[in-house]
């Protein structure tokens, strides 16, 4: 409470001599001559500005103030952080993730199987850039985050080996809702291969800038689906360790085409073969790690009611589950990086 005081003290010493001419000169005097702690309270206000937040927030009370958190605000995302509680209600700070139904608004379908919900798309941008910025896809798939780059204000690369996907997700990215003056492009390309990180840089300076703020990466879970017979396809690996080794290709261009500094997002599950849980997550967790990216979060998200070949047949996985000694997979990974 002292030190609260101290600094609204500070506050007032230094301000109001531009307010009223003679208070601050009796003010002034009346410090000056009988407490040389005015030059205590002025080294607290010019040191304000670099003090740590958790020093700020001891000094205030607890709170962070709008002052530390303004301080803050222009890092990695448009969230305001003076008015950050307005937020919660729409920005998930928690690990575990009830994203709930599937958003099928505008042209988001969940007709491609494999496609990752909307909401995680909204989230990650939403929560680590800024409007005008540029998100990267290197799975694009059916375009779920070019959409959402469409409605969130932010230029959109997406990157598919398949060209009937290219195809078929260019038609819904372009006719998705634009508000704001963004573009988004897919480009058909192997995302493991040294040629994608030309074509991305060139599409980047199209968009006026050098490099890439997020990306975003929903790759395969190894052959759990067969997306196409293209043996570049992740899901063609024939082995795991030839999948997390073409992975690793993926994840290194993507650490070479981000900004410094900046996050990723890899959105991934386990599987099971021959009886044994293959925990694909956190091999591929250690592939970016090992890459040099920073792991920043391990967020479980709920695939109940929007899993496709299990949701119908519920009851068929209880009984084996019971039966072999597993549990049904209800979960996947939403995991952050940071370079
Ligand atoms: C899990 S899906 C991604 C779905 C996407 N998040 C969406 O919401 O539509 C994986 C995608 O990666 C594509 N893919 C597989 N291997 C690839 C590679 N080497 N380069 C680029 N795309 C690849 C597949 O064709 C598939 O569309």
């Amino acid at each position: 409470m002292a030190k609260k005081k101290l600094i609204t003290e500070a506050v007032y010493v230094t301000f109001r001599p531009f307010l009223s001419p003679w208070p601050w000169l009796y003010k002034w005097q009346v410090v000056i001559s009988t407490d040389f702690s005015f030059l205590l309270l002025a080294f607290c206000m010019l040191a304000g500005g670099y003090m740590s937040d958790e020093i700020l927030a001891k000094l205030n009370g607890g709170e962070v103030t709008p002052l530390t958190a303004k301080r803050k605000n222009s890092v990695f995302s448009d969230i305001d952080m003076s008015r950050w509680k307005d937020y919660l209600g729409d920005i998930i700070t928690d690990t575990l993730w009830l994203l709930g139904a599937r958003d099928r608004s505008d042209t988001h379908s969940g007709d491609y199987h494999g496609n990752f919900v909307p909401q995680i798309a909204y989230q990650v941008i939403n929560r680590y850039t800024k409007s005008g910025e540029i998100v990267l896809d290197l799975f694009s798939g059916m375009g779920t985050t070019l959409i959402e780059c469409c409605h969130l204000g932010r230029h959109g690369i997406g990157v598919e080996l398949n060209s009937d996907v290219v195809k078929a997700s260019s038609s819904r990215i372009y006719a998705s809702d634009t508000p704001y003056n963004t573009s988004a492009e897919l480009i058909n390309a192997d995302s493991a291969s040294d040629e994608v990180r030309d074509l991305v840089l060139r599409q980047c300076e199209k968009f006026g800038r050098k490099n890439v703020q997020h990306v975003i990466l929903h790759p395969p879970y190894w052959d759990i689906i067969k997306f196409n017979d293209d043996e570049r396809d992740l899901a063609c690996a024939p082995t795991c360790e030839d999948f997390l080794m073409r992975f690793g290709k993926v994840v290194r261009n993507a650490y070479e085409l981000l900004e410094k500094d900046r996050f990723m997002t890899l959105v991934i599950g386990d599987k099971y073969a021959k009886g044994e849980l293959v925990p694909l997550s956190f091999e591929c967790m250690n592939v970016c790690r090992n890459i040099g990216f920073k792991l920043k979060a391990i967020n479980v998200k709920d695939i109940q009611g929007n899993e496709k070949a299990k949701g119908k047949q519920s009851n068929l996985w209880k009984y084996r589950a019971l039966k072999q000694g597993f549990y049904v997979f209800k979960h996947e990974y939403i995991m952050i990086f940071r370079k």
